[in-house]
């Protein structure tokens, strides 16, 4: 079924927020005898049209893993190159995505990144901050477990400043130190390639999220199965752990 038909058939409960673990860049790229950098390169183009299909159905938050606080493990220079690669494409895009009433913000650690790095990121994404459309989060420089430690460091600095007590630790309060402070958790988390794993991609908010695996390497998971993703969630029957 195309693009057109495989909206129409969504229904009213559409998920608030999807996370997407992006996998099999360097595999695809293989395939074509290709350096892995080709792989990354082309799965800007699937970054750019699940944002635009985000944008057409009206989703409210988007989170995609495009550098984990692992990958600075991987050879010095596909390191540098997708350092490189996600930089150009935000500055490329931002325009675009800003007259798409797009919100752009990075979710990640600061450790490892230069200043200056960072401050073009910064001055990037500040230029959507006063947009009010889909929320598209790039987890950059993410792990999950150092945000719960970054939030738990927080929390007790709160208690040692006496701004906090001890019993006022619940949910609530460690989901506000996270990086994705006030926004509602995933509901779907969709992961390609074959691979079926969190790999500390959201670890905490994760905790009710449904997962749409496929075989699908990232650069090839285009609109359509996007919207297949999301019907299949819509088929689900969601229970929180309780029962019906
Ligand atoms: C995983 O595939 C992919 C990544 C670690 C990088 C994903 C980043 C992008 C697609 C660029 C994002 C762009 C923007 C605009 C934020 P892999 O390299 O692990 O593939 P493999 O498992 O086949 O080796």
């Amino acid at each position: 079924m195309n693009y057109k038909d495989l909206i129409k058939q969504l229904d009213k409960n559409l998920p608030d927020h999807i996370g997407v673990i992006m996998d099999g860049n360097g595999r695809w790229a293989k395939k074509q005898g290709a350096g892995r950098l080709w792989g990354h390169k082309n799965g800007v183009e699937s970054v750019r049209a699940l944002v635009e299909a985000s944008v057409e159905i009206g989703l409210k938050y988007l989170t995609i893993y495009a550098f984990s606080t692992e990958n600075w493990t991987r050879p010095d220079d596909e390191v540098k190159g997708l350092l490189k690669l996600i930089l150009d494409s935000l500055i490329n895009e931002i325009d675009s995505m800003s007259k798409q009433n797009i919100v752009v913000r990075f979710l990640g650690t600061d450790i490892g990144l230069s200043k200056e790095y960072q401050s073009k990121i910064n001055k990037e994404c500040q230029k959507t901050y006063n947009n009010n459309g889909l929320n598209f989060n790039i987890a950059f420089n993410y792990g999950g477990r150092l945000e719960l430690i970054e939030g738990i460091r927080s929390i007790a600095t709160k208690i040692q400043n006496n701004t906090l007590t001890i019993n006022q630790i619940n949910e609530e309060t460690i989901s506000q130190e996270l990086y994705t402070a006030n926004m509602p958790d995933p509901d779907l988390i969709i992961r390609t390639s074959g691979e079926k794993r969190l790999s500390n991609f959201l670890i905490w908010q994760s905790a009710y999220a449904e997962f749409y695996f496929t075989d699908t390497l990232w650069p090839d998971f285009r609109k359509s199965e996007f919207i297949e993703a999301i019907l299949d969630y819509q088929k689900r029957q969601r229970r929180y752990g309780g029962t019906k």
